[in-house]
């Protein structure tokens, strides 16, 4: 049985939701649910075999509903920030949820993708279940331009890969940035802070922000700094360094301009957890991955097994385009225009060593 489902709860708009539980032929599991397109559970096996799950997030939907940091969501129409909840297309200003202090857009304002039950369809692909989920947003939500249908396929092969895959149309030109919103601890959920992991960004680059998270619009080198991860660091080696993003980023909270540039299936980053031997590479066709270091746990949501996830207990690697773009013209264009079809993929591939 590759796919089963059950209810899951019922909405705040009263719309029923679903939870789905693929199993691979390794028996590995991932359960989805259509509220929030949101990965709940994924195990993967560490190098003596043993399976753990390895994302944060709650056993309920009612968890979920009243208070989440985007645990295992998608995240859109636009994820991570976009300065004073505002931007210009074509002349025309448009203005958006202002949700983050008032002040700026954050990953698709009050309720986001994150928050709304996706039509659910589960199948069976070439190399292992699916699950599709499409949404269809109205034109102005949030703020934004065009009537946009979205669509996510994720795949969970028999080789432990979770395949994302996001397509898009509008019917007006637009502005999007889909991403995947997990937070990862490669030696189980619940077991503690994730600054042992040992990480590498295929990224020669980031993009610096300003007090509010925001990109400032300067493109810098990771050279000499303790953003450099070209070469494998565990992330609390240089967490606490004397230095200025770090300082305002609260740790890692930051655009990594990907080597490869985009528009093809390329790496992106591996993450390996010493003791378990969990390995977890990212490969993506985006062209950039906010790396964020769980800097704002504080131990007030308890997970799924009872657990607070405490300051770091989860990373993210969030594939994108980059923050506040549709802001920044030298920045690649967020923009989706009728007749094109936004299409994106992003791989999370689990191995052990
Ligand atoms: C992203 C942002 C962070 C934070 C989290 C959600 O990773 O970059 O600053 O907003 O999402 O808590």
């Amino acid at each position: 049985m590759p796919i089963t489902q059950a209810p899951y709860g019922t909405a705040p708009d009263g719309t029923l939701a679903t939870l789905f539980t693929l199993t691979n032929a390794a028996g590995c599991v991932i359960k989805i649910t259509n509220y929030g397109a949101i990965i709940t559970m994924l195990t993967a096996p560490d190098r003596a075999g043993q399976a753990a799950d390895v994302v944060l997030g709650y056993s309920t939907l009612a968890e979920y509903v009243a208070d989440t940091p985007y645990f295992g969501a998608v995240v859109g129409r636009y994820g991570n920030r976009i300065a004073g909840g505002r931007f210009t297309l074509d002349g025309v200003e448009y203005t958006l949820a202002r949700n983050e202090k008032g002040v700026n857009h954050l990953h698709g304002g009050e309720r986001g993708f994150d928050k709304v039950v996706w039509e659910a369809e589960p199948g069976e692909g070439p190399d292992g279940a699916t699950l599709a989920l499409t949404y269809v947003s109205a034109d102005g939500e949030a703020g934004y331009p065009g009537t946009l249908s979205a669509k996510v396929v994720y795949t969970w092969t028999n080789e432990n890969v979770l395949r994302v895959q996001y397509q898009a149309t509008t019917d007006k030109k637009t502005v999007l940035n889909l991403t995947q919103h997990s937070y990862f601890n490669l030696a189980g959920e619940g077991s503690g802070d994730v600054l042992g992991h040992e990480i590498q960004l295929f990224a020669g680059q980031f993009t610096p922000v300003d007090e509010n998270l925001i990109p400032t619009g300067e493109v810098r080198s990771v050279e000499g700094t303790p953003l450099d991860f070209r070469r494998p660091h565990v992330i609390g080696e240089r967490i606490g360094a004397d230095d200025e993003q770090m300082t305002l980023g609260g740790g890692y909270d930051h655009n990594f301009v990907l080597d490869a540039g985009g528009g093809q299936l390329a790496r992106a980053a591996r993450v390996r957890e010493p003791g378990s031997g969990r390995v977890m590479e990212v490969w993506t066709t985006q062209p950039a991955v906010q790396f964020y270091s769980g800097n704002f746990l504080d131990g007030s949501n308890v997970g799924k097994s009872g657990v607070a996830y405490a300051h770091r207990t989860g990373f993210c690697l969030e594939t994108q385009h980059y923050p506040d773009s549709p802001n920044h013209a030298e920045f690649p264009s967020a923009e989706l225009a009728p007749g094109e079809t936004y299409a994106q993929a992003t791989e999370f591939r689990f191995l052990a060593e």
